[in-house]
């Protein structure tokens, strides 16, 4: 459909045109209208109306000034004056200051032209951005509208063959197919619409025949996609407008299946014990989905029959169950996925409930733990697209871990189990208003104070107590955790093996024996809330089991350090880098360079939704990741082992140790008394190096 591009040579009646964001630019003649432009440049600008300027999909702006970097002098007179079809469009449905109709428009001289990812048609509900990042658009459903050829008695095309036509010859679709439960209604939505239908065509990819999905009477103006992040705890989804990228609605709701096991490898065994386990969980699943789809329509004000492509990512074990597949290889090594490549189906397929005719596209998985959860975050931040060295981890119950650059990435998953999420905590809970998110010890008192989930006020404010009293303080949260217990070891309350040392208990009630071992008192009332030895042990077993990922990835790629840092999902978010590099959950790293992304495979999947080209940039990257299995690695053991130190009994960290005084080396022995770490104490840690790898 596009014509190649132009050599940027001047001449006297070809202008230079810069589209922005984009960057694209080329020389075209005067008078070529700009909408011709953006198309032979390869830029999206949405069209439905095929250039009637009925539609105003297709604005523009033109931003006017010198760009001396591009070398271009752009101004409203470079482009032509508002013309009767745009003061009609202008009379009949408002054009905002300053928009253009650009299959309207024409080229008059130089200009930059500014495609505004905003364009607001009817006007809807919109919710603040997910994501401030800009995607192109190259959506693998567009909305296409024609006016077909009357019957003729001399003519024998039947209606749907003169409707193909017209298609090709307005739109330039060849050779397409149309969903069959479209043929019996062709000829009654032809007449409905006067003969002028639009038409909802589906291509994903270039080498594959469009399809129409959709065909309604006269000028259909909105056309939605849902990119949705199916995670084993919360399922997050975006509901978008293929036709301007704007996000309607962001939404979440937690996944059903917990009642059938809190962790993944419970869902498996679930399926395992259960004949119907596999069917219950399926459709659970599938249930949520439907009925967030649901609040996000309601939301933003949309028909759920106004959706017409989906795409979903998960992990291995949600991928699997959401498409209806027995996930019980995944369970036990080789961990073998039934089908890891990309895959396309009806929503009505999986019984998602939106327009008949809607698609489904589900990212390729990276490996049997490394879903296609992994390779949306993959996507979104991009480790491929740069020099630098990226560390991307994606903390759930297994931690999922990609390293990597331009050159070459890893990735690898590790069993981190569900400390971080709060869980074998003694008084462990979700992230929840009562929660303690943040902690701070004094390293000469040891005495702490915390925040709330919920609260503004630090505990040692005055008014808190009083602030507190709705939520109440009822335990603490997986980022509350890695602080505590950080906190800790910068006070002196733990050794660098992580054992409390009983002769603090000397100098502050706030350790306490318990049995054998010392506990931290962390809030003295109800609930008492208590850092123990467990405690402590649990997430030194997790941070050891991802920290060894990592170091196992970073041996691979044959570095000692990493350039930056992504954490992904809702632990990172909440995540302080400083505390995290402290316990030695991630390698060291320049501070500023440890950043989290937040739900960044739901991101993935918005840009997998709204651009067809990074389904083709994800699925070739995939391809060509190298997948590392950490079961199987003979040195995973020893690198946990050294890894149950805080924050590493070999590695140094250098960045870390300038932004944080780090205590001097000193062994406790796990009955609190201070000495060299014992045989009796590595051969513990080595069982539990086994453990976790069972
Ligand atoms: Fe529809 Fe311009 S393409 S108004």
């Amino acid at each position: 459909m596009n014509a190649p591009v132009k050599a940027p040579e001047a001449s006297a009646k070809e202008a230079l045109v810069l589209f922005m964001p984009s960057g694209k630019r080329g020389r075209f003649a005067v008078g070529t209208p700009i909408l011709e432009a953006a198309r032979t440049l390869g830029v999206y600008v949405e069209s439905v109306c095929g250039g009637r300027a009925t539609c105003g999909r297709c604005q523009v702006e033109v931003q006017e000034g010198s760009f001396a970097k591009h070398k271009i002098v752009s101004s409203l007179d470079h482009i032509s004056p508002r013309g009767p079809k745009e003061d009609r469009y202008n009379r009949v449905r408002g054009l905002p200051e300053g928009r253009r109709l650009s299959c309207s428009a024409t080229i008059q001289g130089d200009l930059v032209v500014d495609v505004p990812q905003d364009v607001q048609v009817n006007a809807q509900v919109v919710r603040k951005a997910a994501t401030d990042r800009v995607i192109e658009r190259n959506a693998a459903v567009q909305l296409c509208y024609v006016e077909v050829e009357e019957p003729d008695m001399h003519k024998p095309l039947g209606d749907l063959d003169r409707l193909k036509a017209v298609l090709e010859k307005d739109w330039g679709w060849k050779d397409l197919l149309i969903a069959p439960h479209l043929i019996p209604q062709v000829q009654g939505i032809l007449r409905k619409g006067n003969w002028g239908v639009t038409a909802a065509i589906h291509r994903d990819m270039d080498s594959s025949r469009p399809f129409i999905i959709g065909l309604y009477p006269g000028l259909k103006n909105e056309a939605y996609g849902i990119a949705c992040d199916i995670g084993s705890t919360t399922i997050a989804m975006h509901l978008v407008s293929l036709l301007s990228g704007r996000i309607v609605a962001s939404s979440g709701t937690s996944n059903p299946q917990i009642r059938f096991g809190e962790d993944l490898m419970s869902r498996v065994s679930y399926v395992m014990m259960n004949p119907d386990g596999r069917e219950a969980m399926t459709k659970a699943v599938r249930e949520a989905v439907n009925k967030l789809i649901g609040k996000v329509c309601a939301e933003g004000n949309v028909d759920r029959h106004d959706i017409f492509d989906c795409v979903f990512v998960g992990n291995p074990i949600m991928h699997h169950l959401f498409l209806g597949i027995d996930p019980t290889e995944l369970g036990q090594a080789p961990f073998a996925l039934a089908v890891s490549g990309p895959l396309q189906y009806w929503a009505q397929e999986i019984d998602i409930e939106v327009a008949l005719g809607a698609r489904l596209y589900m990212l390729p998985c990276i490996a049997g733990h490394v879903g296609a959860d992994a390779a949306g975050a993959t996507l979104s931040e991009g480790p491929y697209r740069q020099d630098k060295m990226m560390l991307l981890v994606d903390v759930g119950t297994n931690a999922e871990i990609v390293l990597g650059n331009s050159t070459r990435v890893v990735a690898a998953s590790s069993p981190t189990g569900p400390a971080f999420e709060g869980a074998e905590i003694s008084s462990g809970q979700r992230a929840a208003p009562g929660a303690i998110e943040r902690v701070r010890i004094d390293p000469q008192t040891l005495e702490p104070k915390f925040r709330v989930i919920g609260v503004d006020k630090w505990s040692d404010e005055e008014g808190f107590d009083e602030a507190a009293k709705t939520t109440g303080v009822t335990g603490i949260c997986g980022s509350a955790i890695i602080e505590v217990v950080a906190e800790m070891y910068l006070a002196g309350v733990i050794s660098e093996d992580g054992v409390v040392d009983g002769t603090m208990a000397e100098r502050s009630p706030r350790i306490i024996a318990n049995g054998r071992t010392f506990s931290y008192l962390l809030r003295d009332g109800e609930p008492r809330i208590t850092v123990t030895q467990n405690d402590i042990r649990a997430i030194q077993l997790a941070k050891a089991a991802l920290y060894a990922g990592v170091k196992l990835l970073m041996e691979k790629q044959g570095v000692e350090t990493v350039d930056t840092i992504r954490f992904a999902g809702a632990f990172g978010s909440f995540i302080d880098p400083k505390y995290a590099m402290v316990l030695g959950l991630i390698p060291d790293c320049e501070l500023s360079e440890v950043k989290a992304v937040g739900n960044a495979a739901g991101t993935g999947a918005l840009m997998a939704l709204l651009n067809r080209n990074h389904r083709r940039e994800i699925e070739i990257e995939v391809a060509s990741i190298e997948k590392i299995e950490t079961a199987l690695e003979p040195n995973f053991q020893q690198l946990f082992v050294n890894a149950m130190a805080m924050p590493n009994k070999i590695d140094p960290f250098p960045k870390l140790s300038q932004a944080v005084t780090l205590p001097p080396r000193k062994n406790v022995s796990e009955d609190g008394i201070a000495g060299d770490a014992t045989p009796r104490r590595r051969s513990r840690e080595e069982r539990a190096a086994r453990r976790n790898r069972d």
